[in-house]
């Protein structure tokens, strides 16, 4: 069951480093923050990972200057981005779905949307809202095309992401990325969304 940390401790037990794993940020943090930034979000905010892993993306944003919480509900995923990053990120053991995380400024969404299962959607959008301050900033890197049937990860359409999204937010951006990791190319693309 995807919903339950065991699923996913449990690959990073046998994998050690899971398939999903690029060992380093991606490609389209820069690209993302490239988008955001003249969008409105600023430098020095308040930003969280949701199902950060071993932490690549979240220690890059703290790089680029801001104020990062990479949160994973597996513990071992919190283990590998300490051991691997130290305490530059704030890490955080916990579950997106919770009620009471932030309030962040941002969220930086890569492999975190496409991981759940498609019936948690709308609830996923509701937590993104409910973690955001009033006008913050939703940046997320999807899949509108995935190797294999069954996920995860799984593929979500820009139209039907777009119709979810603008539930709570202000959808400011949608389009094909175009720096992704070479293993991903052509089946990425980029959201960057406003909270209500
Ligand atoms: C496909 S992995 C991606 C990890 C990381 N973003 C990366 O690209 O390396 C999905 C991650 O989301 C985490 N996750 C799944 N559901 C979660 C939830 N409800 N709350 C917090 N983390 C969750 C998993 O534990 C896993 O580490």
């Amino acid at each position: 069951m995807t919903t339950h940390p065991d699923y996913w401790n449990q690959l990073y037990k046998d994998e050690g480093r899971p398939g999903w794993d690029m060992d380093g940020a991606t490609p389209l943090v820069r690209e993302l923050l490239g988008l955001a930034l003249p969008l409105g979000l600023r430098p020095g905010c308040e930003l969280v990972v949701p199902g950060c892993g071993y932490g690549h993306d979240a220690a890059e944003l703290e790089g680029h200057g801001f104020a990062v919480t990479g949160l994973d509900f597996a513990p071992l995923a919190i283990q590998g981005a300490m051991h691997r990053y130290g305490n530059r990120v704030a890490w955080s053991q916990g579950d997106w779905f919770a009620t009471h995380l932030g309030p962040w400024d941002a969220i930086f969404d890569h492999t975190c949307f496409v991981a759940m299962d498609p019936a948690r959607r709308p609830a996923y959008v509701d937590a993104c809202a409910g973690h955001l301050r009033s006008g913050g900033f939703w940046l997320a890197a999807l899949f509108h095309q995935v190797k294999g049937e069954s996920g995860p990860p799984h593929a979500i359409p820009m139209e039907e992401m777009r119709r979810l999204a603008e539930a709570r937010f202000e959808v400011l951006h949608l389009a094909a990325a175009t720096e992704s990791h070479p293993r991903r190319a052509g089946r990425e693309y980029l959201m960057v969304a406003r909270n209500r």
